[in-house]
């Protein structure tokens, strides 16, 4: 039988990604976090849709943050919600395993981590309509105007999460860059796949569910705003 035929541009053709990989050093601890807990913890990139029910052993909601730095969140979502299932994605090898150390310490059992390109996670490695919940905190700025192009939330990306989120789910954002909370504002409120659920304002108070992260202390010591969004799956006609 012959694959079915994808609609997404291979990724090798991909040239503006929304990362650069940092050298940034892995600390021993980390190393070992690597080499012993990414077998628990760790899944490798693929080009199938995952078996989600076979990784995690069970059948439950599923949460996936994107770009999740050192894992602050993730790990204090996670472990706060026991009855759900949460994925991250990260590029940033120190960063992830920052957070497989913290999920050893707290005896993690739903959570998994992929270390790659979420673009390409969300294109093959995740089934149409898998997850309920949708997490991207601080992604890279890219404020320069010469590397808008970079920034994550574009239409193109956004059609992506739409694929992959299940309608009736829920996004939420957040960004210390006025310039880039109004253009996610504006990308996202442009798509028939999302409507805002602060529909007046366009933005959210701050969930408490979400701890200070290291990007987001830094944003308040340079005085920068925080703008959180929140958007609910609706079906849309293309469905
Ligand atoms: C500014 S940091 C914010 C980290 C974290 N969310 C926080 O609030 O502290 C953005 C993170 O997104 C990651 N990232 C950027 N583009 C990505 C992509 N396409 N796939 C996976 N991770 C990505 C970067 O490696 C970086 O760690």
């Amino acid at each position: 039988m012959t694959p079915e035929k994808s609609q997404d541009p291979p990724p090798s053709r991909r040239t503006v990604r929304s990362f650069v990989i940092r050298g940034g050093r892995q600390t021993a601890a980390q190393q070992r976090a690597m080499d012993e807990l990414w077998p628990s913890y760790g899944v490798e990139f693929s080009e199938q849709p995952a078996d989600l029910d076979r990784l995690f052993g069970r059948q439950a909601p599923r949460m996936l943050e994107i770009g999740f730095g050192a894992g602050e969140a993730l790990l204090a979502f996670t472990q706060a919600h026991p009855e759900l299932d949460c994925i991250g994605v990260e590029v940033h090898k120190p960063g992830v395993g920052h957070l497989l150390l913290g999920a050893e310490a707290a005896g993690l059992k739903n959570l998994r981590v992929i270390c790659h390109d979420a673009v390409e996670v969300l294109q093959q490695q995740l089934a149409p309509g898998s997850i309920q919940l949708i997490h991207i905190f601080f992604p890279d700025p890219w404020h320069k105007k010469r590397h808008h192009k970079r920034r994550l939330i574009q239409p193109e990306f956004v059609e992506l999460l739409a694929r992959v989120l299940a309608v009736g789910g829920t996004l939420r954002l957040a960004t210390d860059w006025e310039h880039y909370a109004l253009q996610m504002r504006e990308v996202i409120d442009a798509s028939a796949a999302f409507a805002n659920d602060a529909p007046e304002t366009g933005f959210v108070a701050r969930s408490e569910e979400r701890p200070l992260t290291r990007f987001e202390r830094r944003g308040q010591r340079l005085g920068h705003g925080v703008w959180d969004l929140s958007y609910t799956r609706v079906s849309s006609p293309s469905q």
